[in-house]
């Protein structure tokens, strides 16, 4: 069954959904009020990497089921379920959750909707949200708008096959109507095998949340238990090899290293501490909390080591190798090796930023200047230090005796544990390895 779709906000998140769903047969109208990106997706230009998205698009943009609109207006009456899509970014210097894009664009939504179709909300919103945006759209459309949730979890790089084959999908309704719908919607997921969870909306809306703060206490576990082997001669990667057989613990997101960044994972736990704290859950809000230092506190430790290696930092040159926030994205929200490049260059380094996608980086204050670069030769030439921050794949493979020829000292700090220590030792270098106590200083 085909529905008549609109995705409102065309993010990461929103453009994914809108291909996603005209790809599975739906008609879909792409909306957001930056018709620049309106342009650049009616034209098949992805304005982000994700792999595997941009030939997709093409796909779906030559059976006719996918257009882009920047404007709310009367085609809206036609559709059946409308998609919630826009960031839900931390108010700026706060934990707090802005919610003023959803709550524009559902007033907006509430307008033209159709007392028969679903607004469906997919962003990640702090619990009570869905009946908030519920009561304002009601009294602007003059009826009862039927408002579900259902949180989206895929992840930047993976995001064809996280929507294609989620591992679970959770619906938030507070009416059987909207039950009906989102079931039928899900049908061929659900067919294939993808668990399907019902829960009212609050409770989906906390599911969010619980799931990317649980991921981020995990890896802060493992840094922690890191800043712990390092300190005691231990390796904190063998530790997490044998910490993840443990079946009940598992391996997935138990890699240290420099920490969690990108637009979600760092805002979602944030979000959630601040929600903990308002509704008096006090020890728990600390929980979070300690996890959210012990993240900041990893990305500061890469550049104690750094000290620790070349003593003053001020006339230095250092290379950083990744400035997206994980491998196969180009997104350098909140990138840990952003953050220590900039610290860097306040310090006095001149900072060169490598990243094999990423083209710009974001405005940085006036005391960091960071020189980014795409070109492997040009960026290791006559540095005194070089810092993997990111695990793409291409940086485990460096050759360091070829690399060793065009550095001015060799020095490297592996703030994600992915090159293998023995060679470039071999090759002479200094190697610190994050996490590692026997290999720390070399
Ligand atoms: C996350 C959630 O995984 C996804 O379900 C949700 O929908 C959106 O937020 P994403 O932001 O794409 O996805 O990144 P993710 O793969 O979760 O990685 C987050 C950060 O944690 C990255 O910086 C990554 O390098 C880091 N990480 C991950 C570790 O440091 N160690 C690990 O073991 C795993």
């Amino acid at each position: 069954m085909s529905f008549k779709t609109s995705v409102v906000g065309l993010g990461y998140l929103g453009a994914t959904q809108a291909i996603i769903l005209a790809k599975q047969g739906h008609y879909v109208i792409g909306i957001d009020t930056d018709s620049a990106k309106v342009q650049s997706l009616a034209a098949g230009k992805l304005p982000f990497f994700e792999p595997g998205l941009s030939e997709l698009l093409d796909e779906v943009l030559a059976t006719g089921r996918l257009r882009f609109t920047s404007s709310y207006g009367e085609e809206v009456r036609d559709i059946d379920i409308h998609f919630l899509c826009v960031g839900t970014p931390s108010v700026a210097n706060s934990e707090e959750v802005d919610l003023s894009a959803v709550l524009e664009s559902t007033s907006l939504l509430a307008k033209y909707a159709r007392a028969d179709s679903v607004l469906v909300g997919r962003s990640t919103v702090p619990a009570g949200t869905a009946e908030r945006l519920r009561k304002t759209a009601s009294e602007i459309a003059g009826f009862e708008v039927k408002l579900a949730w259902n949180p989206e979890f895929l992840s930047e790089g993976t995001a064809i096959k996280d929507s294609l084959e989620p591992d679970r999908i959770v619906i938030g309704v507070d009416d059987s109507e909207s039950e009906k719908i989102l079931r039928q919607l899900y049908k061929p997921l659900t067919e294939a095998g993808a668990p399907l969870i019902v829960m009212d909306t609050r409770s989906s809306e906390l599911v969010k949340v619980a799931a990317n703060s649980f991921l981020a206490l995990k890896i802060s576990f493992i840094n922690g238990v890191a800043s712990v082997a390092e300190k005691v001669g231990a390796s904190s990667q063998d530790i997490s090899l044998a910490l993840g057989l443990d079946k009940r613990i598992g391996s997935s997101f138990l890699r240290n290293g420099v920490g969690f960044g990108g637009g979600c994972l760092p805002k979602d736990i944030a979000g959630f501490y601040a929600q903990a704290l308002s509704v008096g859950s006090k020890d728990f809000a600390g929980l979070l909390g300690s996890a959210i230092e012990v993240n900041k506190t990893r990305r500061s430790k890469v550049v104690e080591l750094a000290k620790e290696m070349l003593g003053d930092l001020s006339a230095k040159k250092i290379v950083v190798l990744g400035a997206a926030f994980k491998p196969n994205t180009d997104d350098t929200r909140d990138s840990p090796g952003l953050t220590i490049a900039a610290e860097l260059s306040r310090l006095g380094s001149t900072v060169v930023v490598h990243d094999p996608v990423v083209s710009s980086l974001p405005q940085m204050s006036k005391t960091e200047t960071l020189i980014l670069t795409k070109d492997v030769n040009e960026a290791f030439s006559e540095v005194d230090l070089v810092i993997v921050a990111t695990d793409w794949p291409e940086y485990k493979n460096l050759d360091p005796a070829l690399i060793g020829g065009r550095v001015k000292a060799r020095n490297v700090i592996d703030g994600r544990s992915i090159i293998q220590p023995s060679k470039w030792k071999e090759a002479g270098w200094r190697v610190l390895i994050l996490g590692e106590g026997s290999s720390h200083v070399v």
